[in-house]
């Protein structure tokens, strides 16, 4: 459904990635890893078309998304959830889930704000609908914000370190949604530190490095049976595996 060929993204004299290439299938899982500064987010950033990619194609559905008319369709079946939440703290729980669909005409208000608070209710945060983000702890702002992404109802979910920000008592109450999401068929490309969980929830990991993707392969191969040099000693450094 989607495929990266040849991505290169350059800021100003640094170039960030080199040469990207994957193809993301329907109801992929991808674990993106490698170390910080790698260009992770920018990858990540590029497919949504919050970056530029400097050259190179996006093929989404035999279409390249490389050009800025197919932004806001782009964007609606492409969804992102940040580390830092990037909820609007002057909207209540409610207006930040609706903002999007009402905005682009998806939905009348009436009808996002009953999706919302379904929404809502699976998620058991029902009775938190008029709230401010700052009266919510960490793991109920990163449901709120996947809520959000879900209202939409994208094809491929970008998860950019969606339990870094939080307490550890709060990061399964999240990955335990995303695990949720993933069963009722959601394609996803998440970066994290957790290995653990990408380890034992991702079909397929990539090991990013120096601007490229340095190995590929089924969740097994890159945690037990790593090829690559840099793979190796970037998994020796990790002590939760
Ligand atoms: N908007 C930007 N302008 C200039 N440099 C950037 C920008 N965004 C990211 N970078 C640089 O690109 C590199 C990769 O960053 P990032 O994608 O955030 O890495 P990662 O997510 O793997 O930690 C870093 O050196 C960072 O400083
Ligand atoms: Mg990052």
């Amino acid at each position: 459904m989607l495929e990266i060929k040849n991505l290169k993204k350059r800021f100003g004299k640094k170039v960030v990635l080199k040469d990207i290439n994957l193809k993301v299938n329907k109801n992929d899982i991808i674990g993106i890893i490698g170390p910080s500064g790698c260009g992770k987010s920018t990858f990540l950033r590029c497919i949504n078309l919050l970056e530029k990619p400097t050259e190179g194609q996006i093929i989404f559905h035999n279409d390249d998304i490389v050009d800025n008319t197919k932004l806001e369709s782009t964007r609606k079946k492409i969804g992102m959830v940040f580390q830092q939440f990037n909820l609007f703290n002057n909207m209540t729980v409610l207006e930040n889930i609706i903002l999007a669909p009402v905005m682009h005409n998806m939905m009348t208000k009436k009808e996002a704000t009953k999706e919302a608070l379904r929404l809502l209710e699976e998620i058991d945060l029902k009775d938190k609908k008029d709230f401010y983000p700052n009266e919510l702890s960490g793991g109920q702002k990163q449901r709120v914000a996947i809520v959000r992404t879900l209202i939409m109802n994208p094809e491929i979910i970008l998860f950019d370190e969606p339990t870094s920000a939080l307490d550890p008592e709060m990061i399964g109450e999240v990955t335990n949604l995303m695990r949720k999401i993933a069963k009722e068929g959601m394609t996803m490309l998440i970066v994290s530190h957790e290995m653990n969980f990408i380890k034992n929830f991702c079909t397929k990991v990539i090991f990013m490095s120096d601007g490229y993707i340095l190995e590929e392969g089924t969740s097994n191969q890159i945690f037990n049976h790593p090829k690559n040099e840099k793979l190796k000693n970037f998994l020796s450094k990790i002590n939760d595996i």
